[in-house]
């Protein structure tokens, strides 16, 4: 969290108003500042850290109209569009305050307020902004941090925003000079063939032979030739020499893609030469040295395939000298609408401007379980393409309804702070009967805002309100 605490900013033209609430904040010990007039307002909130504007309607004498109130609020609010602005109002204005929460205020309190209500308020809010402004940071963090390695490395124009995969990809960076043997690890089509690439590209081997084998479409009894290469007439069938994978990329870097596949007989093989760095054609009684890096892919758990005998665990431990796991698509939500509009320029129909997706599509996007990761997504918007009529992609064009379900964050462990988030935007729709325009509002966050810290801690106002009339606008 920011080391400088937020500051609720009280705004009244009578000193008795602004005093009682001055002291109601010193009691709750909440850090605030005080404004007489609009432009000290705005002076204030330019210059200080302001977690929450608490706001009068009228300023100077015989002032009624609330003209005044509504110019600071709309003001601010076009500066300032996340700053919550809680309006105290006298209750012949409260239609006007009303208006101004359509406008997105985070809530209104009729005068004379109750001090219990206020301070709930205002502590509610003042959470809600420290969050989004450390995840604001976060966020900004890590695009700056990847700008920085953009600079520096070759990053295979791989799209990520999610501090889970920058933390991965910078792993790999650091790794891909040495030598070292690395096992990418990581759920189905989540992208380890693509850090896989990224690896490569900044080598020292970067010019030399990249060999991709994919293991699993070796029948068993190929694998040996496949990988280590045979004499001619090594075995029947066989009429001239092969080169097998290892010797093709020597000097450079072998990618064996799906290696749980390899049966035990060929993992003794591979591991006497990624030991030996020495290899026996099949049918030859030479040994060949060769140089090859060796970077492995499995979607298997291979560590509970060495506790049920299927899988050696010296040849584990030599391939994952470093292990890069490539995090689900769920666990980094964060990446979802970037590479949803990658993709989208890259299925973009012959010269015609990438088409866009409709704001429902993109929560629908958010709120889907990708069980198939990146490739899923990828197939999704490619189809989505291909079917939409006109230039914006509608949620029913992306056919994710009874996909896989929606998405299940329970699943995923939340931290202590996403927990305090989670419990306090629950209480808000809950509060607001489900709508989540009005809970958004009494959060002191816009309505788009609130959708994506929702799907981001799986709230889902249908399970939230069983029974309760829910509404999800
Ligand atoms: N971060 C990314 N940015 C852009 N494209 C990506 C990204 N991640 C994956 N892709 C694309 O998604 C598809 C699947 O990625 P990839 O083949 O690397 O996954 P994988 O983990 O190797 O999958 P599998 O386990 O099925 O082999 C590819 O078309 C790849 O180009
Ligand atoms: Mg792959």
């Amino acid at each position: 969290m920011q080391s400088e605490r937020l500051r609720v900013l009280i705004v009244d033209d009578q000193p008795a108003v602004t005093k009682a609430l001055e002291i109601l904040m010193d009691i709750h010990e909440l850090p605030h500042v005080s404004a007489s007039t609009p432009e000290e307002a705005c002076r204030i909130v330019a210059a200080e850290t302001i977690g929450v504007v608490l706001q009068d309607m009228n300023f100077g004498p015989g002032e009624t109209s609330g003209d005044e109130g509504v110019a600071l609020f709309r003001k601010l609010r076009s500066v300032y569009p996340d700053l919550p602005i809680l309006v105290i109002t006298a209750w012949a204005l409260v239609e006007t305050a009303v208006t101004l929460m359509k406008e997105g205020a985070a809530d209104y309190i009729e005068k004379p307020w109750s001090d219990e209500k206020l301070v709930a308020s205002v502590k509610n809010l003042l959470k809600m902004r420290e969050l989004e402004i450390e995840n604001t940071r976060l966020r900004a963090a890590t695009l700056a941090d990847q700008n920085i390695l953009k600079q520096n490395f070759d990053l295979r124009d791989i799209v990520y925003e999610s501090a889970p995969m920058h933390k991965v990809i910078s792993l790999g960076l650091n790794v891909a000079r040495s030598d070292a043997p690395i096992l990418i690890t990581g759920p189905s089509g989540s992208g380890k063939e693509r850090l896989a690439e990224i690896v490569q590209a900044n080598s020292h081997r970067n010019n030399k032979p990249f060999v991709r084998v994919n293991v699993g479409a070796i029948p068993e009894q190929l694998m040996e030739s496949e990988l280590f290469g045979a004499e001619a007439g090594a075995y029947t069938g066989i009429g001239r020499r092969r080169i097998g994978h290892f010797e093709t990329a020597a000097g450079g870097t072998l990618f064996l893609d799906e290696l749980d596949a390899l049966s035990l007989a060929d993992q003794v093989k591979l591991l006497r030469v990624v030991q030996s760095g020495e290899l026996l054609r099949l049918g030859s009684s030479i040994t060949r040295r060769v140089d090859v890096r060796i970077l492995s892919a499995t979607n298997a758990d291979l560590r509970n395939k060495i506790a049920i005998g299927e899988f050696r665990e010296d040849l584990y431990y030599r391939l994952n000298v470093i292990e890069l796991a490539v995090p689900s698509l769920d666990e980094r939500r964060d990446d979802i609408l970037p590479l949803a509009c990658h993709f989208l320029s890259t299925y973009a129909q012959g010269n015609a401007p990438p088409k866009t997706l409709s704001k429902a599509a993109e929560y629908a996007l958010l709120d889907h379980s990708w069980s198939g990761n990146v490739r899923e997504l990828e197939n999704r918007i490619h189809r989505a393409v291909l079917v939409s009529k006109g230039n914006e992609i509608s949620s029913a064009n992306l056919n994710l309804e009874n996909a896989n379900g929606p998405l299940d964050r329970t699943a995923i462990p939340l931290r202590d702070e996403e927990l305090e988030e989670r419990r306090a935007i629950v209480d808000a729709l809950v509060k607001a009967d489900g709508v989540v325009a009005h809970a958004a509002s009494r959060l002191g966050v816009s309505r788009q805002t609130l959708y994506r810290r929702m799907t981001r801690l799986g709230i889902q106002i249908e399970r939230m309100l069983t029974g309760t009339q829910s509404n999800s606008r």
